[in-house]
C-alpha cells in the first residue's frame, strides 16, 4: 500500500501522541519509509526510542541536535517526503503553520516542503472550537491541507467533545486518498453500490439476503485510493463509514434505484457490486402484524432491474451472483443489461461472494474476453475490477459499442 513512499510523521504534545505509535506501526507494516520529526512537548509523551524502534529509522527531535545524523535535516526531510502527516495535531502546532513560524525542526519541515500535507488535531473541545483554532484551520485548509477532523466522544480532560484524534483507520483512509492524487482514476467519478436491500413486511420485519456489503465497501476503498471521487450506495451494512467517500445510505430497492438514477448521470463508471432484491412484499403494514395467524401469505411483486435503467455514457458494470453455469448465466445478463463488464461470482463456493473476505470471480466483458481469477480478498478483486474499468474508460463508449458483440 506505502511501499517506497516516504511519509513524515510529525508528533506533537498531546495526550494523543501515544496513538502516532500505532500510525507509524499502521504505516510501516505497509511497506512506507516512515520519518518521525517530534516537537519537544511529544516526547513528553512517548519517547522516541519507542517511535524509533516502531520505524526502525532515526526519529526527529531537534534540528540543532548535535547527534543529528542528517545535515540540515529538515530540508533533506522536507525533499524527500512524498507527504507530510501531523498526528496528533496540538492547537500549538496548527496556531504556529497557520503563521508561518519556524523555529522548531517540525514547522521548519513542514514549510520546507512540497509534498501534500495532512493534520489531524487532537485537544480539548473547546480549544478545538475556540474561533482562533477554527480561523488557523480554515486558513491552512486553503492552502491545501487536508484536514482529518477530530472525533467526538470522552476526551482526556474529563469532558466530553469534539477533540479526540480521528480513528487510525481514517487517518489512513485520508493518507491513502491523498498518496492517490494522480492514481489512474483521478478526475473519475464512480458510483459503487454495495449490500443487500431490505424489504419491508411491517415495522419490525422485512425481507432480504445475505450480503454484508464487503465487495462494495472494498471496491469503493480501493477506487478512492487510486484517486476516484467515489459516491457510495449502501444497502444497511454492519461496515464502519470510510472516509473520503460520500455515502448514501438506502434501505430498499426502490431507493437504491431513485439514488442510482440520480447519481449515474454525472459519473464516469457504475459499479453495482450490491443485492438489491429482485421481489418486494405487495404492501407492507403499517403495524407489527399479529402472529395469531396459523399461515402468513405475502404477495411479492417484482422490483425494477436498477441495472437494465441505467443509460448513458458512463461505463457500466454488473455482479452475477450465480449458483450454476457460472459463465453462460453471468454473460446472459452482461448482454440483457448491455453492460461493459460483469462479474460473475459463485456464491455456493465456501469462500466466495456473501459475507467472506474472499471472492472468487470470472470478468467477462463486452468484447468476450473471459478472466478467470483465483481466490483472492475482496480488495484485491476489486483492484482487478479497477483495473478493468480503467482500461474500459479509456476506450470510450464510441469505441465499445462499435466492436460490441452483444
Ligand atoms: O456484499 P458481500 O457480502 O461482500 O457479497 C458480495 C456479493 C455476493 C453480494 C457480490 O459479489 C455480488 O454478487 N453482487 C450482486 C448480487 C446480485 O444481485 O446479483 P444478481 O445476479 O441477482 O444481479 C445481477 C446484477 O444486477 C448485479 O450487479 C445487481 O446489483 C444488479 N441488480 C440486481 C437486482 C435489481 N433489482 N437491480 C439490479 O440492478
Amino acid at each position: 500500500m506505502f511501499t517506497n513512499r516516504n511519509i513524515v510523521l510529525g508528533v506533537t504534545g498531546s495526550i494523543a501522541a501515544y496513538k502516532a505509535v500505532e500510525l507509524a506501526s499502521r504505516l510501516t507494516q505497509a511497506g512506507g519509509n516512515v520519518d518521525v520529526v517530534m516537537t519537544k512537548a511529544a516526547t513528553e509523551f512517548v519517547t522516541p526510542l519507542t517511535l524509533g524502534s516502531i520505524t526502525h529509522r532515526p526519529v526527529h527531535t531537534d534540528m540543532f541536535a548535535p547527534s543529528s545524523d542528517v545535515d540540515m535535516e529538515h530540508i533533506v526531510l522536507a525533499e524527500r517526503a512524498d507527504l507530510v502527516v501531523v498526528a496528533p495535531a496540538t492547537a500549538n502546532i496548527i496556531a504556529k503553520l497557520a503563521a508561518g513560524i519556524s523555529d522548531d525542526l517540525l514547522c521548519c519541515t513542514v514549510l520546507a516542503t512540497r509534498a501534500p500535507l495532512i493534520l489531524a488535531p487532537a485537544m480539548n473541545v473547546h480549544m478545538y472550537e475556540n474561533a482562533i483554532t477554527q480561523d488557523n484551520l480554515a486558513k491552512l485548509r486553503a492552502r491545501g491541507f487536508s484536514i482529518v477532523e477530530p472525533a467526538y466522544g470522552p476526551l482526556a480532560c474529563g469532558e466530553v467533545g469534539s477533540g479526540r484524534l480521528a480513528d487510525i483507520e481514517d487517518i489512513l483512509g485520508i493518507i491513502r486518498q491523498v498518496l492517490a492524487r494522480g492514481g489512474d482514476l483521478t478526475g473519475k467519478r464512480l458510483v459503487v453500490t454495495a449490500g443487500g436491500t431490505q424489504e419491508p413486511i411491517d415495522p419490525v420485519r422485512y425481507i432480504g439476503n445475505r450480503s454484508s456489503g464487503k465487495m462494495g465497501y472494498a471496491l469503493a476503498g480501493a477506487a478512492r485510493d487510486r484517486g476516484a471521487e467515489v459516491i457510495l450506495i449502501a444497502a444497511p451494512t454492519a461496515l464502519p463509514v470510510p472516509v473520503g467517500i460520500e455515502v448514501i445510505q438506502v434501505q430498499t430497492a426502490l431507493e437504491m434505484r431513485e439514488e442510482v438514477l440520480r447519481a449515474a448521470p454525472r459519473a464516469s463508471a457504475l459499479i453495482m457490486a450490491a443485492a438489491p432484491a429482485d421481489f418486494r412484499p405487495q404492501s407492507s403494514a403499517q403495524s407489527k402484524i399479529k402472529k395469531e395467524t396459523a399461515k402468513l401469505v405475502l404477495e411479492l411483486v417484482r422490483n425494477p432491474d436498477i441495472l437494465s435503467e441505467v443509460g448513458g455514457e458512463l461505463v457500466k458494470v454488473g455482479f452475477a451472483a450465480e449458483s450454476e453455469d457460472l459463465i453462460p448465466n453471468a454473460t446472459q445478463k452482461l448482454h440483457q443489461k448491455r453492460l461493459d463488464l460483469i462479474v460473475a461470482n459463485d456464491i455456493t463456493a465456501q469462500d466466495s461472494g456473501f459475507a467472506v473476505d474472499t471472492n472468487r470471480v470470472v470478468l467477462i466483458d463486452r468484447w468476450g474476453n473471459v478472466e478467470k481469477l483465483p481466490l483472492l480478498t475482496k480488495l484485491e478483486v476489486a483492484h482487478r475490477v479497477l483495473g478493468k474499468v480503467v482500461e474500459l474508460l479509456g476506450k470510450g463508449r464510441t469505441q465499445s459499442i462499435e466492436s460490441t458483440n452483444w
